[in-house]
């Protein structure tokens, strides 16, 4: 039976699928119950949210689902002076990014009380409402931290982009590692090395992490309908976890202007960027994106990188400016299709019984 996995049995569910957690405010709980529900674990991408909202968060979703799900944070949560922006800093970020504030009719924002918030004040509230399943990327959590997860029946999701990455997570204990391929939308998490230096696809990191690890891998990258996830199954993995077609469906968060790109012929124009978080992430190329990145050692390191353009964003959606924001977009969005979760899940399900 495709569906009876070390990964499901681990998790209490019944098909080995994974709606991979969006940051950002892209996730929904509607999308996360959604796919818990039809019995595969729907995720929530937590990093941006305070340590009450994690609460509330948590709360809500125990009132809408009996099934497992996954809260999701960032493990290293700024690079450099990314919490805490020096002024200087801050005015050449800006000045980067000044046409764009101009031409969306944006004032200079204020040197604001806080650019994001940190691992340490978020990892209490998640060890506190205990959800079923807390996956992370950036990082692997403290030996203290991934033992009271243990104690109180969490189980724990680490993220590797590179074989080293998948050695590393294991060794620490973590229950389940899913094994990301450069061809993922979103962030390169990288944490042993350079972004830039750990751009290994799906095809040849999931072998290489199976082979090297006790702990079950879960394959995300470019995967998009069940040929992928019969790929990704032969390879070795026991689940996926897929990401940019679960982002087009009505239930994510994006916003409209974002779901029209993804169905769009321009989606086959993916690319990697520091231009949107500081960080390094796939999106669908556009202005702002090529604009930028001859700037690049201009940016603000992450989170107020991402501040920064968090503004512009929320401006250029209510313009219907999609040259202004990010298009986070893997590189298997001309595959997708279908226009809510159920569909796709269906979808899915169906192509892997024949
Ligand atoms: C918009 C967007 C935001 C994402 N944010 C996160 C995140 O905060 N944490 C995380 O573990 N993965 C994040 N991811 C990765 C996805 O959960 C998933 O692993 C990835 O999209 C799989 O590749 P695919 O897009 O080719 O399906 C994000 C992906 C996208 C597209």
């Amino acid at each position: 039976m495709w569906n009876k996995t070390r990964v499901t049995e681990q998790l209490g569910i019944k098909y080995p699928i994974i709606q991979g957690p969006f940051g950002g405010g892209l996730s929904s709980i509607t999308l996360l119950t959604t796919v818990s529900n039809f019995g595969g674990l729907g995720s929530f991408g937590a990093h941006h949210l305070s340590p009450a909202e994690i609460q509330t968060l948590v709360s809500i979703i125990n009132t809408q689902t009996r099934k497992p799900f996954a809260i999701n944070l960032w493990v290293k949560d700024h690079d450099g002076e990314g919490l805490s922006l020096p002024e200087k800093s801050f005015d050449q970020a800006y000045e980067v990014l000044e046409p764009y504030f101009k031409e969306l009719g944006l004032k200079k924002p204020a040197y604001p009380e806080q650019f994001g918030y940190t691992f340490d004040a978020q990892i209490e509230t998640i060890l506190e409402s205990s959800p079923p399943v807390f996956s992370f990327v950036y990082g692997i959590p403290s030996p203290d931290i991934l033992r009271e997860c243990k104690k109180r029946g969490i189980t724990t999701i680490g993220t590797a982009i590179t074989p080293d990455e998948a050695v590393a997570l294991d060794d620490a204990g973590v229950d389940l590692i899913v094994a990301t391929g450069f061809e993922a939308g979103g962030h390169r998490v990288a944490f042993l090395q350079e972004a830039e230096n750990s751009l290994i696809g799906t095809l040849s990191l999931i072998p290489q992490s199976v082979d090297l690890t006790r702990a079950p891998i879960i394959a995300a990258g470019g995967i998009a309908d069940s040929r992928g996830m019969k790929a990704a199954f032969a390879l070795g993995a026991e689940a996926v976890q897929i990401g940019t077609a679960f982002l087009a469906c009505a239930e994510s968060n994006a916003s409209d202007l974002h779901k029209q790109k993804l169905f769009s012929d321009e989606a086959k124009y993916t690319a990697l960027t520091r231009a949107y978080t500081g960080r390094l992430a796939r999106g669908i190329v556009n202005r702002m994106m090529i604009e930028t990145t001859p700037y690049q050692n201009k940016f603000a390191p992450y989170p107020a990188q991402s501040w920064f353009t968090g503004q512009i964003k929320q401006a250029a959606i209510e313009q219907k400016r999609d040259d202004l924001m990010s298009l986070w977009c893997g590189q298997s969005a001309s595959l997708i299709h279908c226009k809510n979760a159920d569909d796709l899940m269906n979808e899915l399900i169906k192509g892997m019984q024949c």
